[in-house]
């Protein structure tokens, strides 16, 4: 899974990889693969009884738009249906962080149900406003 995300300079940077390590250990995923190679993953936690959040996801650059993303979606989905989960969350760096790659994450998420949720200025470390999306399951 983090092979599939250094292959993604453009969304994780160093430290991300690093805070991903730590939370692969502890969160809950699916991963995609394609013969023995793993090719997209999706990793989510349980924050309330009725609520998650999706903390990681990436699929390989040259298998990307072939529905990879949204099958690791839905199979997140129906886990988190099955364990009584009413919302799942996502967050992302606003539209106001005028970052191509970010505006192709947020269409993912826009285009598979989530809507915009609430927008936090300056969230990130670098002053950087984040984008909370939400979507009901
Ligand atoms: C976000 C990501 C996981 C989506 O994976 P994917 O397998 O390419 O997504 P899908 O093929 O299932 O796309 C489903 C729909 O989302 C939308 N979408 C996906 N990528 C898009 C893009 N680059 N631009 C616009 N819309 C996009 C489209 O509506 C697409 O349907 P379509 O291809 O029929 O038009 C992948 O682009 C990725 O790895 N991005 C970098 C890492 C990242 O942003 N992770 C999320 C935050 S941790």
């Amino acid at each position: 899974m983090l092979e599939v995300a250094r292959a993604l300079p453009q969304w994780f940077t160093r430290e991300g990889l690093e805070e991903m390590a730590q939370d692969f250990e502890l969160h809950d995923g699916f991963v995609a693969t394609e013969g023995d190679e793993i090719v997209g993953f999706i990793t989510y936690e349980t924050l309330a009884v009725d609520l998650a959040e999706l903390s990681w996801m990436g699929v390989r650059p040259e298998y990307q738009r072939r529905g990879i993303g949204k099958r690791l979606l839905q199979l997140a989905q129906e886990r988190l249906i099955a364990q009584r989960i009413k919302i799942l969350q996502a967050a992302t760096a606003a539209d106001s962080v005028l970052y191509e790659p970010y505006a192709r994450t947020r269409a993912f998420y826009q285009a598979n149900g989530f809507r915009d949720y609430r927008v936090d200025r300056g969230y990130f470390p670098n002053g950087d406003d984040r984008l909370l999306l939400q979507k009901e399951l």
